[in-house]
């Protein structure tokens, strides 16, 4: 069938974002799909076909309506916070990933922190900042200091000193209206990757670990130096608690699809980071690295993302 790729989007994960929808179009073309590509370029505009001829929304919401399904592979705000899940649902085309609910509510770090310890997840304790409330706030101890709503941490920084906490702040705000100032988590670096089918199953790729040096930042990310353990080592316990928890988190927040939920493993159990419901999609990306680590290829994990939403 005859499936829409969406990548690029408004916000400073474009560059990542054309990345991932490219691999996951060679992916599907490759799984015998017809790809049609849809471009959304930093300032809002659309772009369609392979060499990306400008076309206007109207028009290609109606080259999504040619299709059976899309394929929205957007990370970030206007693309991963339900935005484009919207949209899609409003031109009735079936897609592959979470709804708006989901995609909103993940994308806003205070509201998944909400939401997390109501299901009894801990999550790093933490303030809510704005401009205006921002002035009060006092520096007593080290703090990660980000933006409520983006993502790759652009704009997130470490506050390890009082003269860190201006600048730290100013770079999150440049990024948002709200900031979440939070408690240092010491633990290791986790992700879980869940996979939710129509019938209701859920499954759950081995754990990976992040090997960072402190922060796991943008150029850890995409410097070509990110490593990676998969399946990670974990005993049982720690095991299962991190799969419960990803699953509560997929469940509790209404995701579909594939979502990657990020943990620190501390010496008091699973601390949530954050939930993406459209993970990075290189094959070098986590959620992939993950899923081959169970013998599910790329091109296997894409065509069955694609088959259940065509139902
Ligand atoms: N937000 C980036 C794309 C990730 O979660 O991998
Ligand atoms: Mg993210």
């Amino acid at each position: 069938g005859r499936v829409a790729v969406i990548g690029g989007g408004q916000n400073c994960e474009h560059e990542v974002s054309l990345a991932s929808a490219a691999a996951v179009a060679g992916a599907l073309e490759t799984a015998g799909y017809t790809v049609v590509r849809l471009t959304i370029e930093r300032d809002g505009s659309w772009r369609h076909g392979d060499v990306g001829c400008p076309i206007d929304l109207a028009d290609a919401i109606q080259v999504l309506r040619t299709c059976a399904a899309a394929v929205p592979v957007l990370h970030g705000p206007r693309g991963e916070d339900g935005t484009l899940a919207g949209l899609c649902d409003l031109a009735g085309v079936p897609y592959v990933g979470s709804g708006v609910l989901a995609g909103a509510l993940a994308m806003d770090k205070w509201a998944t922190k909400l939401l997390a310890e109501d299901v009894g997840i801990a999550t790093a304790p933490a303030t809510l900042l704005t401009r205006s409330t921002a002035p009060g706030y006092r520096w007593t101890r080290p703090v990660v200091v980000k933006p409520v709503a983006a993502g790759s941490s652009q704009g997130v920084s470490l506050a390890g000193t009082p003269d860190d906490l201006e600048p730290a702040l100013a770079a999150a705000f440049a990024l948002d209206r709200r900031v979440l100032v939070e408690d240092v988590v010491v633990g290791r670096e986790i992700d879980l990757a869940v996979l939710g089918r129509p019938d209701g199953t859920r499954t759950v790729a081995p754990a990976l670990e992040i090997v960072a040096d402190g922060l796991f930042d943008y150029d850890q990310k995409y410097g070509g130096d990110a490593d990676f353990r998969v399946p990670a080592p974990l005993s049982d316990a720690e095991r299962k608690a991190l799969e419960d928890a990803a699953v509560a988190m997929f469940d509790a927040l209404g995701c579909a699809g594939v979502a990657r939920v990020d943990f620190f493993l501390t010496a008091g159990g699973p601390v949530l980071n954050e939930v993406n419901t459209m993970p990075g999609f290189t094959e070098q990306s986590q959620v992939p690295k993950m899923f081959a680590a169970a013998g599910v290829s790329y091109a296997e994990l894409l065509d069955l993302l694609v088959r259940d939403v065509l139902g």
